[in-house]
């Protein structure tokens, strides 16, 4: 999605080195093109064109803007094509107001029809009436504070805007957006001693970043200030330093408490170790973040209040919605009445909701504006809403009631891969402590998710170990058109989380079936032609005679298949049968895996996911595509 940076410092005269270096941590986020605007003296210069940061730099030299005070922006295009012009920074009539934005202004074209009738705007985006309106109001109103009051009066829909002013000021808003304030504190300033829940009207520092993703300033700053919807703030230049105020809609000053963001977030950015991308570190990286999920504090309202609900609807977006239906599937087990939608149906639904149902909302990013939207919706209808997230600093966590977190670190890679797995263990982890709290006879100790923890730890090893068989099943597969990936009960939603990878990795049109329903009309697309391949997820559980026979049909019709299983006895029906570690190694009854939600219900759905990321990962990088920065798509998906 859209990405903001703003800048300024007492300091230093080349903001836009740092500004640049911020866009390119967020690049993840998604882009198709890039700008900066910098004051120098009273006059703002802009350069912007499309392409990634690197890219664009070459080409405009951005870096070559000199000042201290100064905006940037990554796009991703929904009003108006992918364009220079249409690229931010935008400016005002008269150049002294440079802005960015990230959302949509749902009444642009009747603020540009009306209002501002008479300026001429050099873009097709809804972002550019921002500069105008500010243009308009500043005219009428002395006061920058009344500015914002009007401003935010007449703007519609979701946004994030930061306008840089010719005077120094910067000045933003939020509405359903993220934009978050780093301050570096002036030296002797109480801010170094300052106190973790008392409120600051005003704040007085040496530099201040504003930001859609506490990513872009974590290296310098870890004090930030969240804005809730509707709050603006203004940041003044003052001697050796800056001012920053924030104020409700109505233009009252308020006090607002300061964040101390971990600081172990910026080792993750920083570089891709000897990984050759961020999506195949973070496959690698499983190892440790499914166990480090599990061990995820679990507040016990949480699971009370899952188990008290008249119903549950659990609810998320992409690879998260996979994650939500492997919710609905342990969950129900343990006795929850629970339902799955997608996120961004939950509004059109015909489950009615009401205010003894509760809401679950599965997120990594915890921005997508989807969810939030559904969130709203169901709080609206008295919900209480449970989360399960990675961004512990995100939107979603300030929504909900009760939050768990993942703990899976920051994933760069725009394809979700360990978010999904460590979201598949905090869900086992939830559906075992609500059995345990149903009968006690269960029971699931520390030593269990220990125990649990190390046996899962060693079968992603395992299989990490079988890259090089995955690499060359990527190159017997990177051509074909189409990839069917069939499973039957848990190991469907698998097949669903494979098919989303192989489409947004590898660029190959790749569908989930339920096994069973081959024979209901998709049989009729297989022929041996070699143009699509099935894959067949095919453990050694209560659905593995019953793939059996599906692959059977397949094979009887000339396909090809791929095998994905633990078992041998019919490794002769595939063509390629990719091997996956024997979950019973481990001596279970050792390691306490005695309970209710076995340990298969976890470690079977995880075994068959790795495979399809490398593979997905394998054949996008072979066929040169960037894995990390899939075309089209966006990490952090903030326009509903
Ligand atoms: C798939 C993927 C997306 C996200 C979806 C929800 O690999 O990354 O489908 O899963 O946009 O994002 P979050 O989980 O941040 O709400």
């Amino acid at each position: 999605m859209c990405s903001i940076i703003a800048y300024a410092s007492c300091n230093c005269n080349d903001v836009s080195s740092i500004l640049l270096d911020s866009l390119s941590l967020l690049e993840y986020r998604g882009y198709d093109s890039v700008g900066i605007a910098v004051l120098n003296g009273s006059s703002i210069s802009v350069r912007k064109g499309v392409g990634n940061v690197k890219d664009v730099n070459r080409k405009h030299r951005l870096e070559e803007l000199v000042g201290s005070i100064g905006i940037g922006h990554t796009r991703w295009a929904t009003h108006g094509s992918i364009s220079d012009l249409n690229a931010h920074p935008h400016t005002s009539c008269d150049g002294r107001i440079a802005i960015v934005h990230n959302g949509i202004i749902d009444n642009y074209l009747e603020l540009r029809e009306g209002i501002l009738k008479d300026h001429s705007f050099k873009s097709e985006t809804d972002s550019e009436v921002i500069a105008h309106m500010l243009e308009h109001l500043l005219s009428r109103h002395k006061d920058i504070k009344d500015v914002m009051v009007a401003l935010l009066r007449l703007l519609h829909g979701s946004y994030a805007f930061v306008a840089l002013l010719n005077d120094g000021t910067l000045v933003g808003s939020r509405h359903n957006e993220p934009l978050i304030v780093g301050v570096v504190p002036s030296a002797n300033s109480i801010l170094y001693h300052y106190a973790n829940r008392k409120k600051y009207n005003d704040v007085f520092c040496s530099s201040c970043f504003i930001s859609s993703d506490v990513l872009a300033f974590i290296k310098y700053t870890d004090k930030a200030i969240f804005l809730s919807n509707d709050e603006f703030f203004i940041l003044r230049p003052i001697k050796h330093g800056y001012r920053l105020s924030i104020y409700d809609a109505e233009g009252n000053k308020i006090g607002k408490q300061i964040t101390q963001i971990a600081w172990e977030l910026s080792s993750y950015v920083i570089d891709k170790g000897k990984y050759a991308h961020y999506t195949l570190k973070e496959i690698h990286e499983q190892e440790y973040t499914i166990a480090r999920a599990l061990c995820s504090k679990i507040n016990h309202e949480f699971i009370t209040r899952l188990i008290d609900a008249r119903r549950v609807i659990v609810t998320g977006s992409g690879s998260s919605y996979n994650a939500s239906l492997y919710a609905k599937h342990l969950l129900a087990r343990v006795g929850v009445n629970i339902d799955a939608c997608i996120a961004s149906e939950v509004r059109y639904s015909s489950i009615s909701i009401d205010s003894n149902d509760v809401l679950l909302a599965i997120s990594q990013s915890g921005e997508t504006a989807d969810l939030l939207d559904a969130v709203r919706y169901a709080k609206s209808k008295g919900c209480k809403i449970l989360s399960i997230v990675n961004v512990n600093t995100s939107s979603l966590v300030r929504e909900s009631d009760y939050f768990t977190s993942i703990n899976a670190g920051p994933e760069i890679g725009v394809a979700a891969t360990k978010s999904f797995t460590a979201q598949l263990a905090v869900i086992y982890k939830v559906a075992s402590l609500i059995a345990h709290e149903n009968n006690s006879n269960y029971d699931y100790s520390i030593y269990y998710y220990d125990s649990l923890s190390s046996a899962i730890s060693k079968g992603v090893r395992d299989i990490i170990a079988r890259e090089h068989l995955l690499s060359s099943i990527a190159d017997t597969i990177k051509d074909v058109n189409d990839i069917y990936v069939i499973g039957k009960g848990v190991n469907h939603i698998i097949a669903l989380e494979g098919a989303l990878k192989l489409k947004e990795l590898a660029y190959i049109h790749a569908e989930a079936i339920n096994a069973g329903e081959l024979k209901h009309g998709p049989l009729a697309l297989i022929d041996n032609s070699r143009s699509s391949v099935v894959i067949a997820l095919n453990v050694k559980d209560n659905t593995y005679k019953d793939v059996i026979n599906n692959v059977k049909e397949v094979k009887a019709r000339g396909g090809y298949v791929i095998g994905i299983s633990d078992c041998y006895e019919y490794k002769e029906c595939y063509d390629v049968m990719l091997d996956l570690p024997s979950i019973y190694d481990t001596n279970e009854r050792d390691c306490g895996f005695v309970n209710a939600i076995s340990y298969e219900s976890l470690a079977y759905p995880v075994y068959q996911c790795i495979p399809l990321q490398l593979l997905a990962y394998n054949i996008a990088v072979k066929k040169n595509y960037n894995p990390d920065y899939p075309r089209n798509i966006a990490k952090s998906v903030t326009v509903t």
